[in-house]
């Protein structure tokens, strides 16, 4: 009997076999990794069709069982094996397919970050510091809060002088906001002995504000120190860098004029950029554009920072960076520097 199968376990057999060749197409067909995990289920889960076969065991004498329960588990192991390499296809195809969703179209253009523009007014004080860098000139820089020494009391500007009146000065409890760039003279001499030669480019503040003040704006110090200055280098200096900043050949004047801080003083001016010197509305019909202050260092400014007047002697010169950009590019409304509209600002 034991060789020869009953109807029933044949029965049985052929079942394995069949639900073995359907299974294994099953999943072989599968395309998903959800759809082979139902599958898993639906035919070797604990409430799956093999078991179900199993369960029909019982009725069979032992031979039988242990006949058919081989079968059983020889396709239940051949099933395991084609569902993992089923598995193992379809993890390689969904990565295939989400590389190749994720690929990077390098031929696409960009996007262009949105980026800003050098203002104006920088690059002038850029061109500033080159022009100076090559005439030897240090660049220096003081604290936009001053104290009333630096900014008044050792440039020799008394107590009542009308530059220290509530009006120009924005006043910090015992503080002063700079009111133009010479205090960093002063830090400079106190710090460092003759020669000097540096240049001080940086922010100033004034309580003025209408069509041609702002409260802040920039300036340029210039100083330079060592024995036998005299007002001839000044001239020269001050020309080699207006004739460099406004690129083109200027005719100067030299305006004698007043600083507390420096004996000689003037101002000076040069030919009007607008109308080369014909007269127009921007000069005043006068030909003339005034651009800086300058003058020899004062003894009594030299005297506060212990330099000695009779051995070395000295120049200086202030000028506002604002009016320069202003006269170098044509520029009219001095409020649109401070608009940073970058359509005004990418012209320069
Ligand atoms: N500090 C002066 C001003 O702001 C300019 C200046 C500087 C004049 C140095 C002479 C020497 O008006």
């Amino acid at each position: 009997r034991a060789n020869h199968p009953t109807l029933m376990s044949q029965d049985l057999l052929d079942k394995i076999s069949s639900f073995q060749a359907n299974a294994q197409k099953s999943i072989e067909e599968s395309s998903s990794l959800d759809g082979l995990q139902e599958l898993k289920v639906q035919f070797l889960g604990k409430k799956g069709a093999l078991t179900e076969i199993l369960k029909t065991l019982g009725s069979l004498s032992n031979e039988e069982r242990k006949e058919v329960g081989k079968q059983a588990n020889v396709a239940k192991q051949a099933l395991v094996q084609i569902f993992e390499s089923q598995e193992t296809v379809l993890k390689k195809k969904a990565v295939a397919e989400k590389v190749s969703q994720e690929k990077i179209d390098i031929s696409l253009n960009g996007v262009d970050p949105l980026i800003g523009h050098h203002h104006p007014v920088m690059q002038v004080f850029d061109q500033t510091k080159e022009i100076f860098r090559k005439l030897g000139f240090d660049i220096s820089e003081g604290p936009e809060i001053e104290t009333d020494y630096y900014n008044f009391g050792a440039l020799n500007i008394p107590e009542n002088h009308p530059a220290r009146d509530m009006q120009d000065t924005f006043y910090i409890n015992d503080h002063v906001l700079r009111t133009h760039t010479s205090p960093v003279q002063i830090r400079v001499m106190e710090n460092q002995k003759p020669p000097i030669a540096m240049v001080a480019p940086g922010v100033v503040y004034r309580c003025d504000s209408d069509q041609t003040h702002t409260p802040m704006f920039h300036q340029v110090e210039g100083l330079l120190v060592d024995k036998h200055i005299h007002f001839g280098h000044l001239k020269g200096i001050v020309e080699e860098y207006l004739k460099g900043i406004f690129e083109r050949d200027l005719e100067f004047r030299f305006r004698s004029s007043f600083f507390p801080f420096t004996e000689p003083s003037a101002e000076v001016d040069i030919t009007c950029v607008f109308c080369d010197g014909d007269g127009c509305r921007v000069c005043s019909q006068t030909g003339w554009l005034e651009i800086m202050g300058c003058g020899m260092v004062d003894p009594r400014v030299f005297g506060c920072v212990d330099i000695d007047s009779n051995t070395y002697s000295g120049f200086a010169f202030g000028a506002g960076i604002e009016r320069i950009t202003m006269l170098k590019y044509g520029i009219n409304d001095l409020r649109l520097f401070f608009e940073n509209d970058i359509r005004f600002l990418r012209q320069f």
